[in-house]
């Protein structure tokens, strides 16, 4: 069978002819065929969940959030299940897999238990016969296109407060993970959630293309790469009353001080940067790291990143699965291939790995290793500046104090996440003052933020409305509400109320 498309409540073929295959990235099998959604598709999908928005907003929050405790209770029930799926999809190993299923609950717990929490501010006004509020609204049709590398939980960061908040969606999941896409729809089908308020449109760029597009679409949320996020930002930015919340990618760097605990900071970096096969937008790209230590730190990281588990990720003894698909295959080689050219010295290069690490009836598999090198920092030095995605990490040496360091660290077009590491307090907070991220950790790995912290970056790695939980500013818009309880009109800043006439 081919799936297909949910949209108003129905499940559709669409109006397109083509279809697409989801492969286990691990093995290369097929996992199912999907019909490709056009920008027909779409435009159904909008003008149904534009017709739902009125009776769905009238709604009260409890209510709304009712259909996402349903959701959260199957995501619990089939964690084992989903887990795989997830893993077998976009080829994380599986205690990623089933991480991926937790952050969509954990996010679909914090939309729909916030429904109960206060919204919006009492404000005071001069005016003691004045209630002054903030109050919110629903933006309308929310448009939300999602990554391949959390295929469960990214969707509910974009989708669970937008839902609560009174809006409706139409979702175009990431084309390499359509089953998971497929998975969730079929959850919202069951939760009873009202025709046309929950659209999923399977497909590529064009039906993403066609949602940012769409005239009924207020607000579009996305996460992925760097180049479509600036080039929806745009889009969007040239339509007013539009709102666009991207979340891109980074060039992440962990400093590493003469004061680390280098048990932790070893840690930290392998986490940081194999972890998901640098496949998150968090992963960490650049280790920056005090002379002092810097060989003994270099001795300890490369020996882990020798021997780091790479395999079946359906094995709990993996540690990295394969890469997404050949084409991220190729473009990780090429990246390993330029910083072979720019670097001092390559220190690890698993690209290719040996026939006996690829496991057996996984040959058809995306497989990359770790490529570690280390490099003279030098700002003109594209290796340390452009996102790989990918097991690449560059070791870089600095001398000083950390205000030298940080700014090694603050030197690439983004922002998303970093991480310092010392046992010195004036280090650590100097970092937490002046890195330029919007995720910073301190003695930790770079990555596994929490949802009911804000998710986004600065530079190019975001536009200032964060996923998870600060998606509700992106969704909702604000009301300033006052109301007068007093017979009189009294002004604020001292306005004189008073009307005269020519007969004053
Ligand atoms: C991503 O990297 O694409 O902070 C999302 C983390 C996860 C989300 C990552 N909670 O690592």
């Amino acid at each position: 069978m081919t799936y297909q498309h949910y949209i108003d409540g129905e499940w559709v073929d669409g109006h397109g002819t083509e279809t697409f295959e989801s492969e286990n990235p691990a093995t290369g099998e097929s996992l199912g065929e999907f019909h490709r959604g056009t920008e027909a598709d779409v435009r159904e999908a909008t003008a149904a969940a534009d017709d739902a928005f009125e009776t769905w907003r009238d709604l009260s929050h409890i209510d709304r959030a009712e259909y996402l405790w349903d959701i959260y209770h199957e995501l619990k029930e089939r964690h084992e299940e989903l887990g795989e799926v997830v893993t077998k999809e976009c080829g994380k190993e599986i205690s990623e897999g089933k991480a991926d299923v937790t952050e969509a609950w954990h996010m679909v717990e914090w939309a729909a238990g916030d429904a109960r929490h206060p919204k919006g501010d009492v404000v005071p006004s001069e005016i003691p016969s004045k209630d002054a509020y903030m109050r919110r609204k629903p933006r309308g049709v929310v448009g939300c296109i999602t990554p391949w590398n959390f295929p469960v939980a990214i969707p509910f960061w974009h989708m669970a407060v937008s839902l609560v908040e009174g809006n409706t969606v139409v979702w175009k999941p990431a084309e390499q993970t359509p089953w998971c896409g497929q998975i969730v729809a079929e959850m919202f089908e069951e939760s009873g959630i009202p025709d046309g308020v929950f659209n999923m449109v399977q497909g590529y760029g064009d039906a993403g293309a066609a949602i940012v597009d769409d005239d009924r679409v207020d607000t579009v949320l996305f996460t992925g790469s760097a180049e479509v996020g600036h080039e929806i930002a745009s889009e969007v930015a040239s339509d007013p009353g539009k709102l666009a919340a991207c979340e891109m990618g980074g060039k992440n760097g962990i400093v590493i001080t003469e004061e680390a605990d280098l048990d932790i900071a070893v840690h930290s970096a392998v986490m940081s940067s194999f972890k998901t096969t640098g496949q998150r937008c968090v992963s960490s790209e650049r280790l920056i790291v005090h002379e002092d230590i810097y060989d003994e730190f270099k001795q300890r990281f490369v020996e882990v990143a020798e021997k780091v588990a790479v395999g079946d990720p359906l094995d709990d003894s993996t540690f990295m699965g394969p890469a997404i698909e050949a084409e991220h295959v190729e473009k990780i080689q090429q990246y390993n291939d330029l910083a072979r050219e720019e670097a001092t010295n390559v220190l690890v290069d698993r690209t290719e790995l040996d026939d006996e690490e690829i496991p057996e009836g996984h040959e058809d598999g995306h497989w990359v290793g770790p490529f570690v090198y280390e490099v003279d920092y030098d700002p003109s030095l594209r290796c340390l500046k452009e996102e790989v995605f990918g097991p690449h990490v560059a070791l870089v040496e600095y001398s000083g104090d950390i205000e030298h360091a940080v700014d090694i660290h603050n030197d690439t077009p983004y922002g998303l996440a970093g991480a310092v590491i010392s046992e010195d307090y004036r280090q650590i907070n100097y970092y937490r003052d002046h890195a330029e991220v919007g995720l910073a950790y301190g003695n930790l790995p770079c990555i596994g933020a929490e949802v009911q912290l804000p998710f986004g970056g600065v530079k190019k790695s975001g536009n200032g409305y964060p996923s998870a939980r600060e998606v509700i500013e992106a969704v909702t818009e604000r009301t300033a509400w006052t109301l007068n309880n007093s017979k009189e009109i009294e002004m604020a800043q001292g306005l004189s109320a008073d009307i005269k006439t020519e007969d004053d």
